[in-house]
């Protein structure tokens, strides 16, 4: 059976993988993740807590490994994530900077970050997880003291430090029609009218077996009318565990739904599965009693959603 990146290239569509760079020591993990997948997201080591610990240290050394073994594995990567609320350091959440400080920490670390990687990663979340679900602003250190012009501020920044990337806002619960989507819509299309430079959304796709929005690809496609690139970005669908083999058969299904979302829509870029396997998954930590939420299990084993996933790119 073809890997599924040979599958996806076939179609000219992501398929890519969230990677823990320690991980890749595991050589069972690491071959998965350089043979199945033609993109990679670092699932943490791009964060700023990760990478700007203290102002003006950077520290590269797990968001290089995964850059060097994508380059290696001829994989793309997908640059996650600049702007955002959560692991983001102290000295930046607390640092009671006024406005321009602020403008000033954030340019800094953006031209930082994306000059360093530019040519190796070109998309990037440059915003993620604006949105309250009510779809009111997340308050933030940075809608706090910018405003909600924060968004298009880091924005223009990504574009003046890479104007070859493309630049993505990111977020969660805005893969169906809802108060959030609807926000990040308007969001989308008042920068675009302004002239903003915003490339495509990231549909994280955290999602739950039997509750794939049945408006998620409507919704891709509203976002794809306006010129906008869409990307699932962070897919997984979680299950209660032990998971039986029929929730997991149901599970596939879903993963069918959403590939099949995707391919609709012209405009939808691809996929990428929020980590390797069911063992080092972040649910479990933060949902109690429910995981198993990926194509492979903690073995290493491929489950029917991996299969959903290959027929959904063509296999058979
Ligand atoms: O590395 C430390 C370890 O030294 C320490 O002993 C341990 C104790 O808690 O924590 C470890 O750090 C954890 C880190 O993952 C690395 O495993 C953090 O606690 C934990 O909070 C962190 O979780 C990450 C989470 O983002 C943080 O918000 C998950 O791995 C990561 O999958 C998750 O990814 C997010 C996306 O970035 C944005 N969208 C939602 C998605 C899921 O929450």
């Amino acid at each position: 059976d073809p890997p599924l990146r040979d599958l996806a290239d076939q179609q000219g569509s992501r398929m890519g993988v969230a990677v823990s760079a320690h991980l890749l020591d595991d050589p069972r993990y690491a071959e998965i993740a350089a043979t199945q997948y033609n993109s990679v997201t670092h699932e943490n080591e791009l964060k700023w807590e990760t990478v700007q610990p203290q102002r003006g240290q950077f520290n590269w050394s797990g968001a290089d490994r995964l850059v060097d073994f994508a380059r290696a594995n001829d994989q793309d990567v997908y640059g996650h994530t600049l702007v955002w609320h959560s692991q983001l350091p102290s000295w930046v959440a607390d640092g009671g900077f006024s406005a321009p400080q602020l403008e000033q920490v954030m340019d800094d670390h953006i031209s930082t970050v994306m000059g360093r990687y530019a040519g190796d990663i070109d998309y990037w979340d440059v915003v993620n997880e604006a949105f309250n679900e009510n779809g009111t602003y997340r308050d933030s250190v940075f809608h706090r003291t910018l405003g909600p012009d924060y968004i298009a501020t880091s924005l223009e920044m990504a574009h003046e430090a890479d104007p070859d990337a493309r630049l993505f806002i990111n977020d969660y619960n805005v893969e169906g029609i809802n108060a959030k989507s609807d926000a990040l819509y308007d969001l989308a299309s008042s920068l675009l009218d302004r002239g903003v430079p915003l490339h495509g959304v990231g549909l994280q796709s955290h999602l739950i077996v039997g509750q794939v929005p049945s408006s998620m690809q409507a919704n891709i496609q509203r976002f794809a009318d306006l010129g906008l690139e869409v990307i699932i970005t962070e897919l997984d669908i979680r299950t209660t565990t032990p998971a039986s083999e029929q929730q997991l058969q149901a599970q596939a299904a879903d993963y069918t739904r959403v590939f099949q979302a995707c391919q609709a829509v012209d405009g939808c870029g691809g996929v990428t599965v929020w980590g390797v396997d069911d063992g080092h998954s972040w649910i479990p930590d933060v949902f109690p009693g429910q995981g198993a939420a990926l194509p492979y299990t903690a073995n290493y084993q491929v489950k029917p959603a991996y299969w959903a996933m290959h027929e959904a790119l063509g296999g058979d």
